[in-house]
């Protein structure tokens, strides 16, 4: 595990970027997997900016996010398709055919799981990941207990997801209560795997991910297994205030 510890979101933001943006530069055909939530945004706005200054093109570039949530279509503003559209896509030269997020309005949810799966097999891959943190350890939306052979597959989401992610909806009774998620096993498909963990919020999330045991009921401590993972923290997750 690399860690690099910085002092704000937007050093961290910085680093991240940089990770990625080099990532595209030296290989034009990269297959990046990308997450949404409060914490790659920073990221994103960097890509973006460094897109517009410098050109870096992602003509030819492969993106494949980790979830959605089931029963949203892409037009629904909650969803993680117009997240992404929003917050990124948009504002490049990425294709939209090049640009995945699973079908959450899919009629079958077996074979949408199926078929994204496969997708990042076909991808042989992903280059790099980009991750955040759930305060109680999930990484996408494998909550506490997702056994670490997971593939992509559909979640219950618990009481307390969806009231933290309630704060994206108009009201708490529109959250969904199903979504689909990358396994821990596709996660620990990627080539390189980068965790961003911001804010005293996530503090003891932090603190658990560096001191315990991989365990089942903390999903993140999955990735202290993969062989080229980057944990990168600011102050405020460390002190917790
Ligand atoms: P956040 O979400 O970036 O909005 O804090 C991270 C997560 O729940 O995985």
């Amino acid at each position: 595990m690399n860690i690099i510890e910085v002092e704000s979101y937007e050093e961290m933001s910085e680093k991240a970027s940089e990770l990625f943006i080099q990532k595209v530069r030296n290989n034009p055909n990269a297959k990046l997997g990308l997450a949404t939530g409060s914490t790659p945004l920073g990221t994103y706005k960097r890509m973006i900016a460094d897109y517009k200054k410098n050109g870096t093109s992602y003509k030819n570039v492969t993106t494949v996010n980790l979830d959605e949530y089931v029963g949203l279509s892409k037009k629904h503003p909650s969803s993680y398709r117009y997240y992404m559209n929003e917050r990124f896509y948009h504002h490049l030269n990425l294709k939209q055919e090049n640009a995945h997020v699973p079908d959450g309005t899919a009629l079958d949810l077996t074979i949408e799981c199926e078929r994204y799966e496969s997708l990042i097999d076909q991808l042989g891959g992903l280059d790099i990941q980009l991750l955040g943190i759930g305060q109680n350890g999930h990484i996408g939306f494998n909550e506490p207990g997702t056994s670490f052979d997971s593939l992509t597959h559909v979640v219950e989401l618990t009481e307390n997801t969806r009231e933290v992610n309630g704060r994206f909806f108009q009201n708490r009774e529109e959250v969904p209560t199903k979504a689909i998620t990358m396994g821990i096993a596709s996660i620990l498909k990627s080539k390189r795997i980068v965790l961003l963990i911001s804010g005293k919020e996530k503090s003891q999330a932090l603190h658990r991910l560096l001191n315990e045991d991989v365990t089942e009921n903390f999903p993140a401590s999955a990735l202290k297994k993969h062989p080229n993972f980057t944990l990168i923290y600011d102050k405020e997750a460390w002190k917790g205030v």
